[in-house]
């Protein structure tokens, strides 16, 4: 799948938002290391702390599915210009290996970043290992 298809599959991912607090629709896709493509939406909570993002929602789904390493994730945001992860997402892709974020940029086009760019100088699992 390339880039701009992964962002169309995130977009649809969008639509299933649920986001009656902020009105920001947020889609994901990932895609596993075996290849799979899982997507996720922002969900929203009243106690706004509880609200779980696009990416954090397509990763876990992914993960909890049984996948153990992600390539790429492409997020796509419906209502503004140019979706950037939060530091928070930043750091759960940090922990999957994460090789490539796809960004949609304010004409629609994929833009690609890595997870050092959008988190430099960050902590991971390899610390915890011997
Ligand atoms: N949001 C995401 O899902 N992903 C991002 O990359 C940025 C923000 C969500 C969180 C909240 O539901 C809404 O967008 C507004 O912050």
């Amino acid at each position: 799948m390339t880039d701009a298809e992964l962002l169309d599959v995130a977009a649809e991912a969008a639509e299933r938002s649920y986001s009656p607090y902020s009105h920001f629709r947020v889609g994901a896709a990932v895609v596993t290391d075996a290849g799979e493509v899982v997507t996720g939406a922002n969900i929203e909570n009243a106690a706004f702390g509880a609200s779980i993002c696009a990416e954090a929602n397509a990763i876990t789904n992914a993960i909890g599915g049984g996948a153990r390493a992600i390539a790429v994730v492409a997020v796509v945001c419906l209502d503004g210009e140019l979706c950037t992860p939060c530091g928070n997402c930043r750091q759960i892709m940090r922990e999957f290996q994460v090789e490539r974020i796809v960004l949609s940029s304010p004409d629609g086009s994929p833009v690609a970043v890595t997870v050092e760019d959008l988190l430099p100088m960050s902590f991971g699992p390899e610390a915890l290992r011997e």
